[in-house]
């Protein structure tokens, strides 16, 4: 197992470039189960959960093989069950399920587990492809799903929190070959989705509406092989501009696209950072200021996305004043709390608002990564803080960011690995 090392207090300075988002290449990566055709995907980070996707479509005898950048995704899939010991590993797995369903008719995937971010169940999952016909049983841990055929019909997805990401791309998924239209209602408008739409529209579905809460697919008998380039990873891109600011720096995140990040950028500009938006990307201009504090609550898109809270609430540590932040996707979603408190943080928990005292200076401490986006949190913490911060777990990081440390060292951080 690794560490992280991290020295700091130096400001970033230079371009960091911004690389294929790992949530819209893992649905892509599962809709290729949708043809018998080769489809060829590019812009898709090298992280662990893709290496995860790669296993699932793998047990299910379908070829993916990298190249580079690229992947390519050959074959039929002979086989239908996703195990447990790849599902457990990532939830994502789970949208192999309305391709499978789609494609084969019959679909055997394991159950996915609890998650250390809160609960995530995927009753939405299911809702949509029983409406579209299918008869879902769960045994020995298993969601066993099958449907001599698939009718288009008006599914309404929707929970006490809003739209859900991944129950909206298996189910629009598995409406591209049912019979007739279906009409997805409340459904999700993240930018992974417009993208996922994109790359079926490419495969020969005709879908319409992507990007609004309404969308609209009319079923095709058949689906074909294509090329599509994977969208840059927006949370990626609003951890590099955290970068910039927290240690007021002078950072070019090179790809980042504005449209996708709009209510961070809000609150960065609310906060006091100068950013610009460019054609290829953002630039933070750190200015020695003081960070003025906010409130942000998390929002499913084009709100504040919950998979940058951790990170802004590092930021918001070092405010001039209180913030509060509230978390309305995943309400546990704090671990980083406990970590960054070791780093002189202070953070009061009240349910889902995080009360956010800004203090001058944070100071670097031995923490650990508890997920993907609580571990980023730490890095920014790290990158500021006086004296030397070693996170632990950092597995959790390589399944989300490519290449986190190498970026970060090409604009000045001092940061290194070093073997537990
Ligand atoms: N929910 C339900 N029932 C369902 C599905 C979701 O109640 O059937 C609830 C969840 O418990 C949560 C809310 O709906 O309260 C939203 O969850 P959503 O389904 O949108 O999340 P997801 O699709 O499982 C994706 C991302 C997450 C990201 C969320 C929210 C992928 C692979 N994962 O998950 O990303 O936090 O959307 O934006 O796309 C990450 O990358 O670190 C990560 C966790």
């Amino acid at each position: 197992m690794e560490k992280l090392i991290i020295e700091g207090g130096y400001r970033l300075k230079g371009t960091v470039a911004v690389s294929g988002a790992k949530n819209a290449a893992l649905p892509i990566m599962a809709a290729t189960l949708l043809t018998d055709d080769t489809c060829i995907i590019k812009n898709v980070p090298a992280l662990r959960d893709i290496d995860t996707m790669v296993k699932i479509l793998q047990a299910l005898d379908v070829k993916a093989e990298r190249n580079g950048q690229n992947f390519i995704i050959r074959g039929t899939c002979s086989r239908v069950k996703a195990p447990y010991e790849l599902v457990n590993t990532m939830r994502a797995s789970v949208c192999v399920l309305g391709p499978l369903l789609a494609k084969k008719k019959v679909a055997e995937v394991s159950f996915p587990g609890g998650c250390v971010i809160g609960p995530r169940p995927i009753d939405l999952h299911l809702k949509g492809l029983e409406m579209l016909g299918a008869d879902i049983k769960i045994k020995s841990g298993y969601i066993l799903a099958k449907a001599d055929k698939l009718t288009g019909t008006k599914i309404y997805l929707g929970g006490h929190f809003g739209s859900s990401v991944l129950a909206t791309a298996n189910t629009m998924m598995a409406a591209t070959l049912a019979e007739g239209v279906t009409v997805i209602e409340n459904a999700a408008c993240e930018p992974e989705i417009v993208d996922l739409a994109n790359f079926l529209i490419s495969m020969g579905a005709k879908i319409a509406g992507q990007s609004t809460p309404t969308i609209r697919i009319k079923g095709v008998k058949k689906l074909h092989g294509t090329t599509h380039n994977v969208i840059p990873d927006r949370v990626e891109a609003g951890t590099y501009m955290l970068s910039g600011a927290i240690t007021k720096g002078d950072v070019f995140v090179k790809n980042a696209r504005a449209e996708h990040l709009m209510a961070l950028i809000d609150k960065l500009r609310e906060c006091r950072v100068e950013l610009y938006e460019r054609k290829d990307g953002i630039s933070i201009v750190g200015k020695k200021g003081k960070i003025k504090p906010t409130t942000v609550t998390t929002l499913p898109y084009p709100g504040f996305p919950t998979d940058m809270q951790a990170q802004m609430m590092s930021f918001l540590c070092l405010a001039d004043g209180i913030s509060v932040i509230t978390e309305k996707i995943y309400t546990e979603r704090f671990i980083h709390v406990s970590e960054l408190s070791r780093m002189g943080a202070r953070i009061f928990l009240e349910g889902p608002n995080a009360i956010v005292n800004g203090v001058k200076k944070l100071s670097g401490a031995e923490v650990m990564a508890s997920d993907l986006r609580a571990s980023a949190a730490l890095v920014l913490a790290g990158l500021v803080a006086s004296g030397k911060t070693s996170i632990h777990r950092i597995y959790h990081l390589d399944r989300g960011y490519e290449n986190l440390d190498r970026k970060l060292s090409g604009v000045g951080a001092r940061i290194w690995r070093e073997k537990e």
